[in-house]
């Protein structure tokens, strides 16, 4: 049922830092989401996750939690909060909040407790182990940090100690084998569910729960160390189902998983009795020396996905490069390119989601040197790569790539000064992506042929179609960057073509036996009777 909500309506991500800032100090904040409503209602917004609003450092802009039971002073006060959850729900909108429970912050008091007594109990809400070595000075395990470096900080106060954190040292991995910590978390579930949230987008909840602290297997590219020990672990299998029946199944709510380093293989297991969509990491990747997706690698991907009962198909978040320019290539066919990928998701099966300036096209911000990056990958791999005396035009190249400040800049309301996401003149918090005098809400308004119309027509179809939210998919053989499938349900059939990349390409001869009339949807204005698929060209036809 919850599943199917999600499918239909989709979800739109809002990262609060960047939105709208109405008290003026450069920082998105609540009230300012408030005040921007109505636009995502106009855009057909049915379900909004927000990336962390609690109190925070923001060591990791928010994904470093010191208290799960409040509003972060940056964002409003918990009024405001609550109006928004009356606001969103007078707009028969739903609100996913973020939880992330990996980890806390190192400000969080259950750690600051651990560390200050290490008689109580909140020792064992976290992971500590004794060093190795002569001296015990070498870390428990060689297990590596997502974030780079050892995954084992040494505790300042108690040499020989350790505490384990998968991301950086400012988020020290909670003990899922410590029973309090499943009631703690059970605890803050049940008061945003009571507050009225619908549910959660759980952070890189595949790897809550280690099972063993054995060393780990070296040599895996893309991996860090140790990782086979925590990824898609029984022991987390048996926590969500856990979760999902004792809190949210009963509530009627949904869980979200971000399932980092999760296989396809291994994913379905996540949406039986857990999740209700997930979020695989492969569709993210183009290769190591690469910044663009080839449109065929992107095709292989897509389609394995889709064997999943329900996917999350995302091209960007807060995590991510824009989508056009990795995705599609950046040129005279570009505006085709970014409806085309909208239209990609509005049509698989699964939950599209969407990041907040997607609708407009908004693409990566090119200009940010890495000293005004907030971000804090972006600043330990240079740190990591200088150690190895990597050149530093190389080293700011994979900053680049593997940072992830490009799509996190002010979203773009207006074209002046400001760009509507702040009255005041005081500077963002992050720089506003130099495009946002041309890219933005206002100018594509005015423009019948716009993404942002676009975007508003392609949500609606898929909403209004349950065949195209609800249906079965099944893949067509085609050419290779062709996609080519059929959506089904109770005998009504669409079908579905995408040129995913920037060359022309023939046409399946299945689509030419189809005319205008039948073209529900395309990015370009003909009907479908020329000789070619052009560049980034889709159609959606409802056939017999
Ligand atoms: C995934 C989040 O999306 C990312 O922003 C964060 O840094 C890591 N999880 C760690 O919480």
């Amino acid at each position: 049922m919850e599943r199917d909500f999600l499918s239909r309506y989709g979800v739109y991500q809002i990262y609060p830092m960047s939105f709208c800032d109405a008290n003026g100090d450069g920082k998105g904040d609540i009230p300012g989401i408030l005040s921007k409503l109505d636009y995502l209602q106009s855009l057909g917004v049915r379900v909004i996750w927000f990336s962390p609003l609690y109190p925070s450092p923001m060591w990791d802009m928010g994904y470093d939690i010191a208290d799960y039971y409040d509003i972060n002073p940056i964002f409003g006060t918990m009024a405001d909060f609550d109006l928004l959850m009356e606001e969103t729900k007078r707009r028969g909108m739903r609100v996913i909040m973020d939880l992330v429970v990996n980890h806390t912050s190192d400000q969080h008091p259950w750690f600051l407790e651990a560390l200050r007594n290490p008689d109580s109990k909140y020792r064992d809400y976290y992971i500590f182990r004794k060093g190795k070595g002569k001296n015990g000075r070498k870390p428990p395990n060689n297990w590596t940090s997502t974030f780079f470096g050892s995954a084992w900080k040494e505790v300042p106060e108690e040499q020989g100690t350790f505490y384990l954190h998968l991301y950086s040292e400012h988020q020290p991995d909670l003990n899922w084998h410590n029973e309090a910590v499943y009631q703690e978390v059970k605890k803050i579930v049940e008061y945003w569910m009571d507050k009225g949230v619908y549910g959660f987008r759980c952070d890189v909840i595949s790897e809550i729960y280690k099972e063993s602290l054995e060393d780990g297997k070296r040599g895996m590219p893309g991996r860090p160390t140790g990782f086979e020990h925590y990824i898609a672990t029984p022991g987390c299998h048996r926590i969500l189902k856990r979760l999902r029946k004792e809190v949210i199944e009963p509530r009627h709510g949904v869980l979200i998983g971000e399932c980092y380093g999760v296989e396809r293989d291994q994913a379905a297991a996540f949406l039986d009795d857990e999740l209700d969509t997930l979020f695989g990491f492969e569709i993210t990747d183009p290769g190591i020396f690469k910044k663009t997706m080839a449109s065929e690698r992107f095709r292989q991907i897509l389609m394995s996905w889709q064997k999943l009962e329900c996917n999350g198909n995302y091209l960007e978040n807060h995590d991510q490069h824009r989508a056009i320019g990795k995705y599609v290539r950046e040129g005279p066919f570009e505006k085709e390119g970014g409806k085309m990928l909208i239209a990609l998701l509005c049509s698989l099966k699964g939950v599209p989601f969407f990041f907040q300036g997607q609708e407009i096209g908004m693409k990566d911000y090119r200009h940010l040197s890495l000293e005004e990056s907030h971000d804090a990958v972006a600043h330990f791999l240079d740190g990591m790569l200088k150690r190895y005396w990597m050149p530093k035009p190389l080293r700011r190249w994979f900053a680049r790539k593997y940072g992830r400040d490009d799509a996190r800049c002010p979203m773009p309301f207006l074209p002046e000064s400001g760009h509507g996401f702040t009255n005041s003149s005081v500077e963002p918090w992050q720089k506003f992506n130099e495009l946002s005098s041309r890219i933005n809400v206002a100018l594509e308004e005015k423009d019948e042929t716009s993404i942002l119309h676009f975007f508003r027509r392609c949500l609606r179809l898929r909403q209004v179609d349950d065949v195209l939210s609800l249906g079965n998919i099944r893949f067509l053989p085609s050419d290779e960057e062709v996609l080519l499938f059929l959506r089904e349900r109770k005998g009504a059939k669409r079908l579905c073509v995408f040129n995913l990349s920037d060359k022309e390409k023939p046409i399946p001869s299945l689509v030419l036996e189809n005319t205008t009339k039948n073209l529900l949807l395309s990015n370009y204005l003909h009907g479908k009777k020329e000789e070619s698929l052009l560049p980034y060209e889709f159609g959606i036809y409802a056939i017999k």
